[in-house]
């Protein structure tokens, strides 16, 4: 029950500092000098007054769709060493957020370079998904004995001081989803269930932080998180977090953080286990929410769970076929202890209700199915009330981190359904009724007590294989500007009829 910290803890990996991103009105003389492009009438348009003639020969091929790059050189004298041309495309916000990794690309190694902004003249929201790029996409993590040579040091924006507001939010945001990425791409070896509650402790320094351990845990019932962490040399914990900002609503943010995922004793062949150290990533991604909505002041109240275990195999792991008695008194028949998440998502979903916060949204690395669905670009979303659904929906597009509404179908509540404890963890798999993403989404709303609550499934949106646009290879940290953009429109919206949305 009392914060912990471990001196046994590593610190939090070094992943290398994000660039510096500085708002200046008049340019500044420049080294490396970036402008923008969109696509003309008659050919590539250059947005961006520069000081020299654009050599028609290297607008030739262009098409300035967005993320293109074209490289000047420089033309000697007072000229910069090299100007880079960034396609805009469309110019919508996500263009921009596009045009801002590949620049953030562009310029790797770079110490300082400018980008001129006049000319685009973009608004509020384009300069958040523009500074998103340049950072998330600068975003490193590696483990090597040498170290990383080549990271952006400092963009310098030349545009309006009206937009330093919205740089800083896009900093926020970013440094958030950055302590996100270098959670999950932490090695397992290191990370622990206790590791976690004590990564939590700095991260949301100034805040009330809370890390339930196991002896917690069994004294008041938690006996999902138990049975899967049982099987583990180090034990689980439940990692509660609060932040109060005031105004009339209260969230409950609730993330699946499991360490590494082997299956248990339902083992994963070795090639579905290789990526399963972000099986954390919804843990991850509402905790470090929490410390962008303190940063960001919103007037709003927030409380996060973060239901954490390693689910190992091993003499004393959990059974097929053993009974656990979840947070709250009521009993699962654990079937394919490979169904883990739903097992601790149900204590924490449970003990949260009890707050009766206006809603409740998890994050969670729920089931492989949901990517054979929907790929690894969007998360499925799934929800017991429209309005939230609605909301939610809404504020992903804003973010950039795209979302798609899934159902849940009644009819397949029945499969469980268990003769001998009040639920099986997974589909009766006689009934073939498939759809394990939304079985899964099923059990989990068993424990919502019947509160306004969507479900996120991030199993494809959480971890990807290489870099793209803003996301770099491994832990993503979606979810943190979908959950920023979602809880800012939130706070900001007068107290409405309904209790929820
Ligand atoms: N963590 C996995 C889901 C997962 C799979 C996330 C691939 C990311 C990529 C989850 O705990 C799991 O193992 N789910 C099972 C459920 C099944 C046993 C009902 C699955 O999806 O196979
Ligand atoms: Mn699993
Ligand atoms: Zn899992």
């Amino acid at each position: 029950m009392s914060p912990r910290r471990s001196p046994r803890t590593p610190p939090v990996p070094a992943a290398g500092p994000l660039p510096t991103i500085t708002l200046v009105e008049s340019a500044p003389v420049a080294v490396v000098l970036a402008g923008l492009t969109r696509p003309g009438e008659s050919g590539v348009q250059v947005l961006t007054p520069l000081a020299a003639e654009v050599p028609a020969v290297v607008l030739r091929d262009a098409k300035a769709k967005a993320g293109e790059v074209l490289v000047v050189p420089g033309l000697g004298g007072e000229q910069p060493e090299r100007t880079l041309l960034i396609g805009l495309g469309e110019a919508q916000a996500a263009d921009w957020r596009v045009a801002g990794a590949a620049l953030a690309r562009a310029g790797k190694g770079d110490r300082s370079l400018v980008l001129d902004l006049t000319g685009a003249w973009p608004d509020g929201p384009r300069v958040r998904a523009l500074v998103e790029g340049l950072l998330l996409a600068s975003y490193r993590f590696a483990r090597k004995k040498a170290a990383e040579p080549r990271v952006l040091g400092e963009v310098v924006l030349v545009g309006s001081a009206e937009l330093q507001a919205d740089v800083d939010a896009a900093v926020t945001v970013s440094g958030a989803t950055a302590a996100a990425r270098d959670l999950v791409n932490t090695p397992p070896l290191e990370k622990s269930p206790a590791w976690l509650g004590a990564q939590a402790v700095p991260l949301l320094s100034g805040l009330d932080v809370t890390v339930h351990d196991a002896a917690a845990l069994a004294k008041r019932g938690f006996g999902g998180i138990l049975g899967v962490g049982q099987g583990s040399s180090r034990p689980p914990c439940l990692i509660e977090a609060r932040y109060d900002g005031g105004g009339s609503r209260h969230v409950l943010l609730v993330g699946k953080g499991i360490t590494f995922d082997s299956g248990g004793l339902s083992l994963k062949p070795n090639a579905s286990m290789l990526d399963m150290k972000s099986d954390m990533g919804g843990a991850a991604a509402v905790l470090a929410t929490l410390r962008a909505v303190s940063d960001l002041r919103l007037k709003i109240k927030v409380t996060v769970l973060a239901a954490t275990a390693e689910n190992m195999p091993s003499g004393s792991a959990q059974r097929p076929g053993d009974v656990l008695t979840q947070y709250g008194g009521r009993t699962v028949e654990v079937l394919n202890t490979d169904a883990e998440g739903r097992l601790v998502l149900a204590d924490a979903l449970s003990y949260g209700a009890r707050m009766a916060p206006d809603a409740m949204v998890d994050l969670a690395t729920l089931t492989g199915a949901m990517p054979v669905a929907l790929g690894k670009r969007h998360a499925g979303l799934f929800s017991s009330d429209d309005v939230l659904a609605d909301q939610l929906l809404q504020a992903a597009e804003r973010a950039g981190e795209p979302l798609w509404r899934m159902p849940l179908v009644e009819d397949y509540r029945v499969a469980l359904d268990s003769p001998v404890a009040d639920l099986r963890n997974i589909g009766r798999p006689s009934l073939k009724l498939q759809g394990g993403s939304i079985t899964a989404a099923l059990f989990l709303r068993e424990f919502t007590g019947g509160l306004p609550w969507a479900h996120l499934d991030i199993a494809g949106p959480a971890f990807t294989g290489s870099d793209t646009d803003e996301r770099t290879k491994g832990g993503t940290g979606y979810g943190v500007r979908l959950l920023v953009a979602w809880l800012t429109a939130l706070a900001a919206a007068p107290a409405g009829r309904r209790r929820a949305a």
